[in-house]
């Protein structure tokens, strides 16, 4: 079964550590064998997604264009890993009955402290109105109501994180457990 693809769907709001997180886990994913791609959605905005805005229907279409990049991919044994923000419910659940192997985690932190971290400075501005339709702030975002794995990056380190996903992912066996030194 480990030599399966599927998609890991990272959703959460700007500065949560969805990419920080994907990015985290792919050496460790290559580590177990795997062959992984990252679908981030800064960079898709940048090519494949180039032109979208971030109405409703702009980030569903965003969030279908990568999920079905990640069902190309994923049919062919690989890991998508996707990290978009992916604000709303149904088009995610669109994503997830189209895939063969989907695993939704919840990149979880209180709005007060993504927006105390302001990674990008895109809180400031979305507070102060220079940008709008920012999620959190001045538009919606629905937090999953059945996702595999929660994080909570407010308060646990990446590895307690990184940690509780490979945990889930190991149990589903689509991914070989580490090998530990000396076996
Ligand atoms: S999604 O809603 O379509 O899933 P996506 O993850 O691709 O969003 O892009 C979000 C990134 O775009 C944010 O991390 C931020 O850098 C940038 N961004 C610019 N404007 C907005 C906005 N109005 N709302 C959210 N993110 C924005």
């Amino acid at each position: 079964m480990t030599d399966k693809g599927f998609t890991l769907w990272f959703t959460g709001l700007s500065g949560a550590g969805k990419s920080t997180l994907a990015q985290y886990l792919v050496p460790i994913l290559r580590e177990r064998g795997k062959n992984v791609e990252v679908l981030d959605g800064d960079e898709v905005r940048e090519n494949l997604s180039k032109g979208l805005g971030f109405s409703k229907e702009d980030r569903d279409t965003n969030i279908r264009r990568i999920g079905y990049v990640a069902n190309l991919l994923s049919r062919n044994g690989v890991v998508s890993v996707c990290a978009a923000i992916s604000p709303y419910q149904s088009v995610r659940d669109e994503v997830r009955s189209k895939a063969a192997r989907f695993v939704e985690v919840y990149v979880e932190a209180p709005l007060d402290v993504v927006e105390s971290r302001d990674t990008k400075g895109l809180y400031k501005k979305a507070r102060e109105g220079v940008i709008q339709n920012f999620t959190g702030i001045s538009d919606p975002y629905e937090a999953p109501t059945s996702p595999e794995v929660t994080v909570h990056t407010g308060k646990e380190s990446i590895e307690e994180s990184a940690g509780r996903i490979l945990e889930f992912l190991e149990a589903q066996d689509l991914v070989a457990k580490a090998v530990q030194a000396g076996q």
